[in-house]
C-alpha cells in the first residue's frame, strides 16, 4: 500500500505544529522534512532544533529527514538526537556515500539515499543492499511547487528492478510535483512512498486531498 509522506515546506512555518497535526488527522504515515543548507541546494529551511521541538509534541508519524545539505555526516547525530526515524543523503553530496550511510545507521535510524533527476540508477549497485530507502527526486531539489519530471516514471521502474532482483526489500520514495492527477503512474512504477508538498499543504481541505491522493493511487 502507499504510503504518504507530506513535505512540511509547503507548511505555514508560522503555524508548523498546527498544520502537521492537519496531515497526522489525515492519516499521513510519514512526515517529511526537507532540510537545506544554502549550499547544496539555493535554499535555507529547517534544522535539528525544530525537529527536536515537534518530536516532543508525540506526533504518530516516521520523522523522515531528508537532507539537502553538504557534509551530512557531520549533523547525523544532531538528527539522531533530535528523534528522527529515517535521514536520507544525496548521493551527490556524499563523497563516502557507503561510509555515510553506515553512520546514519549505527545512531539507530533507517538510512536511505537520495537521486537527483540527473543522477543514474546504476550509482546504487554497490549500495542498495545496505539501504532501507531509495529516494528518487521528480524536481530539482530546493522549492517545493515545481512540475513532475516526467523521465522519473522510466527511473522508478529501473530501482524497483533492481531492488526485486536482489529480492531485498527496500522502499522507494519518489518526491516533487505529485498531486491526485499523476500519482497513479508514480505508484505503477513501484513507489511506496509518495511525497507531497503543496498539493496537501495548499489544498483548501487537507483530509480531502489526502483522501484523493489514496483513491487515485490505485485507478
Ligand atoms: C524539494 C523537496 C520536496 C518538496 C516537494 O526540494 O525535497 O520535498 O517540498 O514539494 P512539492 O510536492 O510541492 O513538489
Ligand atoms: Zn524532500
Amino acid at each position: 500500500m502507499m504510503k504518504l509522506a507530506p513535505s512540511i515546506l509547503s507548511a505555514d512555518f508560522a503555524r508548523l505544529l498546527e498544520d502537521v497535526r492537519k496531515v497526522e488527522k489525515a492519516g499521513c504515515e510519514y512526515l517529511h522534512i526537507d532540510v537545506m543548507d544554502g549550499h547544496f541546494v539555493p535554499n535555507i529551511t529547517i534544522g535539528p532544533l525544530v525537529v527536536k521541538n515537534l518530536k516532543k509534541e508525540n506526533i504518530n508519524m516516521v520523522f523522515d529527514a531528508h537532507l539537502m545539505i553538504e557534509n551530512p555526516d557531520s549533523y547525523i547525530p544532531a538528527f539522531a538526537e533530535a528523534g528522527c526515524d529515517i535521514i536520507t543523503v544525496h548521493q551527490e553530496a556524499c563523497t563516502h556515500l557507503h561510509r555515510t550511510i553506515q553512520n546514519i545507521k549505527s545512531h539507530n535510524m533507517k538510512a536511505g539515499v537520495v537521486l537527483n533527476p540527473a543522477t543514474p540508477v546504476e550509482t546504487l549497485k554497490y549500495i542498495i543492499q545496505d539501504l532501507d530507502m531509495v529516494l528518487i527526486m521528480s524536481v530539482n531539489p530546493g522549492f517545493g511547487g515545481q512540475s513532475f519530471i516526467e523521465p522519473m516514471i522510466e527511473k522508478i521502474k529501473e530501482v524497483k528492478q533492481l531492488i526485486d532482483s536482489r529480492n531485498l526489500k527496500v522502499d522507494i520514495q519518489v518526491d516533487g510535483g505529485i498531486n491526485p492527477k499523476n500519482v497513479a503512474k508514480v505508484v505503477q512504477a513501484g513507489a511506496n512512498i509518495v511525497v507531497a508538498g503543496s498539493a496537501i499543504f495548499n489544498s483548501d481541505n487537507i483530509e480531502e486531498t489526502v483522501a484523493l491522493f489514496r483513491k487515485n493511487a490505485y485507478l
